[in-house]
This record gives C-alpha cells, structure tokens and sequence, in this order.
C-alpha cells in the first residue's frame, strides 16, 4: 500500500469507529443525555400504575409495600432503592411481581431510575374519604 492509501485507511477506520456508537440501542452505546433522559422517564412512567405519578403512591406515605397499598418511590434513598431493586433482579428479595420488573432492567438502568426516584418531591396524600353519591330521580 502506498503511504497515501495508508493514511486514507487510518483516518477512516478512525471516523467510522467514532461514528457506530450512534448506531443501535444497545446498552454499551453512546447515547445523547436527553435520550437517556427520556428513556429513564419512559422506564420510570411504567412504574406509576403501580407506585403513583411520580412514584408518588395513591394512599401510601410510606416505602413499604407492607402497608397498604404500594410503596411510594418519590424521595427514596438511592442505595435502599439499588438494594431492593438488586435484590428483586437476583432473587434474594423475595416478591410477587417486582422480580419480573427488576429482571428487565440492566444495572446502569438501576442506577439511573435510583437517582430519579430519589429526586422526586414526596407529597404526602390523604386517604380519600368515603362519599355516598346521591342519586335524584324525578
Ligand atoms: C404491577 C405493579 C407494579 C409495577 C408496575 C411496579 N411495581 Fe414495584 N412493587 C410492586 C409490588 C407488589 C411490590 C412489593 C414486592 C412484590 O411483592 O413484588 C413492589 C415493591 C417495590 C419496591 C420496594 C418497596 C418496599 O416495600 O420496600 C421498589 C423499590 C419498587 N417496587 C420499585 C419499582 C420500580 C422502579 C418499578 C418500575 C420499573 C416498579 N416498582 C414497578 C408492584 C409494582
């Protein structure tokens, strides 16, 4: 090869190996901080059927799902939050449904939803009370 073709072949296989961490969605790939952004927010919304808006559970101050209700995430600690969610994915936190959730996820998700959970403003609800609809008939 002459130096030229060389040079040309150092400088592409340098760009093009520069340019594939835009390719794909595999989790070692580069992705912009707004992309993951919304990835995270998108994993963290899958949450709040279960653990409210926000992570702000209906009727459940508490972090503990053996109160009624779920467990409210909003404002969690970041490492009891790594620990329950490491513990559902590997099996030694014993549960009915998390483990199917955890399992899905990869440690750099874990971490991720940890410190967004822990970001988010804890707002005390109460309960609602009961109401007697009244009905009218004419
Ligand atoms: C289908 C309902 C459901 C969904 C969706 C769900 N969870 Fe849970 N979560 C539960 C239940 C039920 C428990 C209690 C453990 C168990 O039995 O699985 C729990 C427990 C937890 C706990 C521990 C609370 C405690 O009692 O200490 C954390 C943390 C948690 N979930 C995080 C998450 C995250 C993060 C997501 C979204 C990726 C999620 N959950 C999605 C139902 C759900």
């Amino acid at each position: 090869m002459k130096k030229s073709q060389v040079i040309w072949f150092l400088l592409i296989s340098l760009t093009t190996s520069l340019a594939f961490p835009f390719i794909g969605n595999a989790n070692e790939v580069f992705v912009s901080e707004a992309q993951q952004n919304n990835h995270i927010r998108a994993l963290a919304a899958s949450c709040a059927a279960c653990h409210g808006t926000l992570g702000n559970a209906v009727d459940n101050n508490s972090r503990s799902n053996a109160d009624e209700g779920n467990a409210t995430l909003a404002g969690i600690d970041v490492e009891e939050f790594k620990t329950k969610l490491l513990g559902f994915r590997d099996g030694s936190l014993k549960s009915t449904v998390m483990h199917h959730h955890a399992k899905g996820l990869s440690l750099d998700e874990i971490n991720q939803l940890a410190v967004h959970f822990s970001q988010q403003k804890h707002i005390v609800t109460a309960p609602l009370k009961p109401q007697t609809l009244k009905a009218e008939y004419d």
